[in-house]
């Protein structure tokens, strides 16, 4: 494999959810180019395909699961083919999530709540609950949860998504505590402003809504996928080795003032 390989994930095997597009992508080429065996999990077989097709282009090893993680059957099977196809599980990366349009809490159709919720939140737990045991069956390793700005302070108009992503660092920081003596390290990461195909459908492409996007940002710009992508893999490498339950908060400073 050609990369500048650290030997920080060689003979590693990372599960990504959310792998066909914008930050598990990028996580998944991230992973690959440090020459870690990854198992791309998505609902579009299409970009799955895409993906891996990037991955192998550059020496990688890469295998696709077309998953639904808001559905149980299909998250167990998709860890199953994992442990199956590469014989082990040392790292989870907790990443498929879909976003709020901009609605106040009261006008919110309780289907909208209740799908960003089961994707955003239940997910993230079905995904846990089968990726837990197969890492401690490795000997220990890593799990990594994607939250979001929306996680660590409110956002009007985002009740939902707000909701589903503080959630998830209270369950990752629950999880990190009961299963650290086994070796699992749980922790989350919460990106700002991100360039990626969920960012286009938010500013609709448009430079005025790229403007109002960026406008959140002190550091001028929106976010790179692969500058989230250097911060889960530190989470998941030895240099994080006494990181735990943390949410490591990745944004060009969005929720610093
Ligand atoms: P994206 O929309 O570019 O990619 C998300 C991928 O997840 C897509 O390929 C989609 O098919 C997949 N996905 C959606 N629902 C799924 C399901 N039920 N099962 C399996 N796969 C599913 O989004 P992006 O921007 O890469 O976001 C990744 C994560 O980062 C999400 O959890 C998002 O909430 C979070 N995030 C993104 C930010 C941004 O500015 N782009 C900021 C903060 C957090």
């Amino acid at each position: 494999m050609t990369s500048t390989s650290t030997d920080r994930f060689t003979g590693k095997v990372a599960f990504i959810t959310g792998a066909g597009s914008g930050i598990g992508r990028a996580t998944a080429q991230a992973f690959a180019a440090e020459d870690a065996r990854v198992a791309l999990a998505d609902t579009s077989a299409d970009r799955l395909n895409e993906t891996a097709q990037l991955i192998r282009d550059n020496g990688g090893e890469a295998l696709t699961l077309t998953v639904d993680v808001t559905n149980a059957d299909d998250v167990q099977q998709a860890i199953a083919d994992t442990v199956s196809a590469f014989g082990r599980l040392d790292i989870a990366i907790n990443n498929a999530g879909i976003e709020q349009e901009q609605t106040p809490t009261a006008d919110l159709p309780v289907e909208d709540w209740d799908r960003i919720i089961a994707t955003d939140l239940r997910g993230v737990f079905l995904c846990m609950q089968q990726e837990i045991p197969a890492i401690i069956a490795a000997g220990g390793g890593s799990i990594v949860n994607t939250s979001s700005g929306a996680g660590v302070i409110g956002i009007a108009g985002q009740a939902a998504y707000a909701a589903a992503k503080h959630g998830l660092i209270g369950l990752t920081k629950s999880a990190a505590l009961e299963y650290i003596d086994q070796g699992v390290r749980i922790n989350a990461v919460a990106p700002g402003v991100i360039d990626t195909a969920m960012m286009g459908r938010v500013t609709g492409g448009t430079d005025e809504g790229r403007q109002t996007m960026t406008a959140q940002e002190p550091i001028g710009r929106m976010g790179r996928p692969e500058e989230i992508a250097s911060a889960v893999l530190w989470l998941c490498s030895k240099g994080g080795a006494f990181t735990v339950g943390h949410t490591l908060v990745v944004d060009g400073g969005q929720t610093v003032g």
